[in-house]
């Protein structure tokens, strides 16, 4: 990890390693934390720009009313807490922020009952997502089916979901590919950490909420920039062969950030280079993020 690293933990600004967690604590040990992950952006003059702030935290306090539980800080608290994180860091570089929620109890037994639960933020100089890759993915579809809602709650960022992204990742990994895209009920749902969208006559298609996909800020933005640049977006079931015919297929997430996917199993897609329409949502979004496009500022909190 960074040196220096400062962070937040329930109410104050401390040195990363000055946070001790029980190893025993319940998140831990049963999967039951919360998480949100962020990016705040540098701009060309220099400002720290922190991406849908407000829908990011409204997402975080959301994960943990389905879990029931109780939020020690409410949304405006959070808010401030973020901001101040990263002011905290080295704002002159592009950080990822990730908000935790966990059972701070290392008391054996699974009930949560009466268990103290703790807030920690921290804000971390980042890069690309997929490191060292500028020109497209290869992605398996992944024998490992996407958990739905009937048996988790999907929209619910908690970190026990994420067990099954990594399964899903170990195994694309062992076979020598970059991510996995994982099915539900047979149809595309998305990555491991990421929504996935087809390009397919001009037209942008994107798994609907019915997929069991996390409903994804990123995704979000596309579905209301996407008409600026005269491409229309169908939410709705996809079935893998439409993955294989596909003209274009990018993944989007706030780590993943729009990447291209030019092989999916041993099947290249379309020119198997990162195609025309990918480019220009990606140069879109990459605008919109650090404050370049006026009519997005709505989504920008400076630091
Ligand atoms: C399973 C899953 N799907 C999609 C996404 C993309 O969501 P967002 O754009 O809000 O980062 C993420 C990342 O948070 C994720 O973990």
């Amino acid at each position: 990890m960074e040196k220096n690293l400062k962070v937040w933990m329930d109410g104050e600004i401390k040195n990363y390693e000055d946070c001790k967690v029980p190893i025993l604590t319940h998140s831990l040990q049963y999967g039951t934390g919360i998480f949100e992950g962020i990016r705040s952006y540098v701009s060309e003059n220099n400002e720290s720009y922190i991406f849908r702030l407000e829908d990011h935290v409204k997402r975080f306090l959301n994960s943990m009313a389905i879990y029931s539980i109780n939020s020690p800080y409410g949304a405006e608290e959070l808010k401030e807490a973020i901001v101040n994180t990263v002011r905290a860091n080295n704002p002159s570089t592009d950080m990822y922020v990730r908000p935790f929620a966990f059972y701070n109890d290392d008391s054996i037994g699974i009930s949560v009952k009466g268990k103290k639960v703790s807030i920690f933020i921290a804000a971390i100089p980042f890069g690309s997502y997929f490191k060292g890759i500028s020109n497209g993915i290869k992605c398996k579809v992944s024998s490992w089916e996407r958990i739905n809602s009937s048996i988790l709650p999907v929209q619910a960022k908690a970190s026990g979901n994420y067990i099954n992204s990594t399964i899903a990742s170990i195994e694309a990994d062992s076979v020598g590919f970059d991510e996995a895209i994982m099915l539900s009920k047979g149809y595309v749902a998305e990555g491991p950490g990421e929504n996935i969208f087809l390009v397919k006559d001009g037209k942008l298609i994107t798994p609907a909420v019915s997929e069991n996909i996390l409903l994804g800020i990123t995704r979000d933005s596309i579905l209301h920039f996407a008409g600026d640049l005269g491409y229309k977006v169908e939410e709705r079931r996809i079935s893998r062969d439409e993955l294989y015919s596909a003209d274009e297929i990018f993944f989007a997430g706030t780590a993943a950030e729009i990447t291209p996917i030019i092989q999916v199993d041993n099947i290249k897609i379309g020119s198997n280079k990162v195609g025309q329409v990918t480019s220009s949502i990606s140069k879109y979004y990459h605008d919109i993020t650090r404050g370049k496009n006026k009519e997005y500022l709505k989504w920008i909190t400076k630091v």
